[in-house]
């Protein structure tokens, strides 16, 4: 197992602004709510998994790994004759896989940290290239895929989930949306690098056609999420508003401000509360391709 820094995504890339972000305040809150969002990705990544269907001796690229779940998750199935690497941007994240991946002795995964839109992945390598939740942040989605497209062998295949659009995800929107009102920001455009870049099928379908894959298959995967388990509703739109789209204006606003703001995020999800946290549904796609 390693880890291998490169300084390729350090520099000015168009992918700058992700890189600050998954290594700054937001990837440390990813890593300590680590088992929290488990619990309401988990299930979207389980079926991208089965989409996947990663078989013993495979080698297969996990994109955006983060903490590493999906990595791990890859490894066993692909077994000892076969191997996985996780790649993500952020540093604080690869740690935590690391450390997760030793725990489990597993030694058939290695952990790279690169920006995956532009860094060699090597040629016709991987049978599968796969992701959860983390390829909506490409600053040029259509050079990252076609990147992604290159490292797979003829015979290969993609399998990732991404989400849909903020209107059926309101357990992230809806924090979104009070907080840009809030501190009087305007949204970025709907394809913008983040969470909802992919939700529109059409545009996810051209992006992956232009990158040159085949057999497009767009699933959607509907659920209801319980969050805030065991937390308090204020410390858990503390959160949210850390990793959302106003996270660094809050972070260094006053200690009166943030506490506004906490109040008018609480009210804008309180139709959504139930006895121990909050009910709103999550929807994403299970994409799958072949090269
Ligand atoms: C929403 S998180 C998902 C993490 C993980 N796959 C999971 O399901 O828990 C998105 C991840 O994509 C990574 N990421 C964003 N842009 C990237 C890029 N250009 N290259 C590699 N990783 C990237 C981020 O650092 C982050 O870890």
């Amino acid at each position: 197992m390693g880890h291998k820094q490169t300084d390729d995504a350090r520099e000015e890339t168009d992918n700058y602004q992700q890189d600050r972000f998954w290594n700054g305040p937001a990837g440390q809150l990813w890593v300590s709510s680590h088992e929290e969002t488990e619990r309401h990705t988990g299930p979207f990544g389980d079926v991208a998994l089965l989409a996947a269907a990663p078989a013993p001796g495979e080698r297969s690229l996990d994109v955006g790994c983060g903490c590493g779940t999906t990595t791990l998750a890859l490894a066993r199935s692909v077994g000892a004759t076969g191997d996985v690497v996780g790649v993500d941007l952020s540093s604080i994240m690869l740690d935590r896989a690391m450390e997760l991946a030793a725990a489990a002795k597993l030694t058939n995964v290695v952990f790279r940290r690169l920006d995956a839109q532009t860094a060699p992945l090597g040629r016709h390598v991987f049978d599968l290239v796969f992701s959860r939740f983390g390829v909506m942040f490409f600053a040029d989605p259509t050079a990252a895929f076609t990147n992604l497209r290159a490292s797979l062998r003829p015979s290969g295949r993609l399998a990732f989930a991404c989400w849909q659009v903020p209107s059926a995800n309101p357990w992230m929107a809806l924090p979104s949306r009070a907080a840009l009102q809030f501190f009087g920001l305007t949204a970025p455009p709907h394809d913008a690098p983040g969470p909802f870049s992919l939700a529109d099928p059409d545009r996810l379908r051209r992006v992956l056609t232009d990158a040159g894959f085949n057999d497009i298959d767009i699933t959607p995967e509907i659920r209801t999420l319980t969050l805030a388990l065991g937390h308090s509703l204020d410390n858990w739109v503390h959160e949210r508003l850390l990793m959302g789209l106003a996270g660094e204006i809050y972070a260094n606003s006053s200690v009166e401000i943030q506490s506004r703001a906490r109040q008018l995020l609480i009210s804008s999800v309180e139709p959504y509360q139930v006895e121990d946290g909050l009910e709103m549904s999550g929807a994403s796609w299970i994409v799958t391709a072949r090269p």
